[in-house]
């Protein structure tokens, strides 16, 4: 079914403080859609950031934020039972792949418990007379790849062996929403994001340290010596990806459940030591830096994989559409904003 967001009147969005979800509630209220967005406002990153996306989000009518924890069964309930959403879309996590060796709970009471919790208020939205939810769309991770050899990634690959806790929870969420969509008819879409970086984007992200430390004058810690590709994702591609997958429910699958998995990144593995070089001169130009930095060469961290690379074929032949931001814009506007927001 197509055109589900022009006739949807209240779309649900967890994570809504987060980078991600403050682009994609902007967008929606921008379009008229009224947007409730949940958050706990954990202080994994600096909150401050939080606080600030959700002011630019007040500025909206049509925009309604409740604090909450996914993990609080009964607060989540409440709050989906006031607003009823027809689409849901869960952006809430803990994320991070070296946080998680430190504080694993926080990633099964996230990303595990808190999303079950989502899923069966999606599902008592079914029974209650309530308004049912027509479609929840769900962040996945690239990380589910883990150690897999092929590229691209393609989202027919085996990801059965995750390298990292944080992976570990993103794949049982597929699992979980796959049972959910089969046994209850609840159309669900899962989407896998590849590193996605902008302005406003979140501290904890590598590209982001690397930013913080060269302002400092900081030697820069380069692990695998520097030979690691990612496949960076801008955030406006992700957003527009999101907004056309939530548009359209997915078709029965050969096993009767409305459920898809996609990938959404740049397909294009960028090398790290040339992302470092664009990082750094968007930022000379933008003024943020005077100089360039040392850099330190390491071996591999735990968790980490070699290369991301995402096949998007399946969404350019779903929706036509694929991400095209380059990395010298994306940076270029990264680093404009970094100096906008830390003078
Ligand atoms: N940014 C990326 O590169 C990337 C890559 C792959 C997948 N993802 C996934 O995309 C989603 C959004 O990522 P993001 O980059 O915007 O992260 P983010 O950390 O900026 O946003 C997540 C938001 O969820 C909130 N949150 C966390 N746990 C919660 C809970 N239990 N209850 C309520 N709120 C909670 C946090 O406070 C945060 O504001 C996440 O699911 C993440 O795992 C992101």
């Amino acid at each position: 079914m197509d055109g589900l967001l022009k006739n949807a009147k209240r779309v649900f969005v967890t994570g809504g403080a987060g980078f991600i979800g403050f682009y994609l509630c902007r967008e929606l209220l921008k379009q008229g859609i009224q947007v409730t967005a949940l958050d706990n406002l954990n202080d994994y990153y600096d909150v401050s950031l939080k606080e600030y996306r959700l002011r630019q989000l007040s500025a909206f009518d049509n925009f309604y934020f409740q604090k909450c924890d996914l993990s609080d069964e009964e607060a989540l309930n409440r709050t989906f039972a006031e607003f009823q959403p027809e689409i849901v879309v869960n952006l809430a996590a803990q994320a991070g792949v070296r946080y998680s060796i430190d504080h694993p709970r926080a990633y099964i009471n996230s990303n595990i418990v808190g999303f079950f919790n989502l899923l069966e208020a999606c599902r008592q939205s079914m029974d209650s007379g309530q308004t049912p939810v027509r479609h929840l769309v769900f962040a996945s991770s690239s990380s589910v790849y883990g150690m897999n050899p092929k590229v691209p990634y393609s989202v027919s690959d085996q990801t059965d062996w995750p390298v990292s806790l944080y992976a570990a929870t993103k794949k049982s969420d597929e699992l979980l929403a796959y049972a959910y969509a089969k046994l209850y008819g609840i159309p669900m879409t899962g989407l896998r994001f590849f590193t996605v970086y902008g302005p406003l984007g979140r501290p904890d992200m590598a590209y982001f340290k690397f930013a913080n430390r060269m302002v400092k004058g900081e030697k820069i810690q380069i692990y695998n010596y520097g030979d690691m590709y990612r496949d960076f994702t801008y955030i406006d591609d992700i957003v527009k990806g999101i907004l056309k997958v939530m548009d359209r429910v997915p078709s029965k699958d050969e096993r009767d459940a409305m459920y898809r998995i996609y990938n959404i990144g740049n397909h294009k593995p960028e090398n790290l030591m040339h992302f470092l070089d664009v990082l750094e001169n968007s930022l000379l130009e933008a003024g943020v830096i005077r100089n360039k930095v040392e850099r330190e060469l390491l071996p591999m961290q735990p968790g980490d994989v070699y290369q991301t690379f995402a096949d998007v074929e399946d969404l350019r032949r779903d929706f036509g559409f694929v991400p095209a931001t380059n990395l010298e814009e994306g940076l270029r506007n990264f680093a404009k904003w970094y100096k906008e927001y830390y003078g």
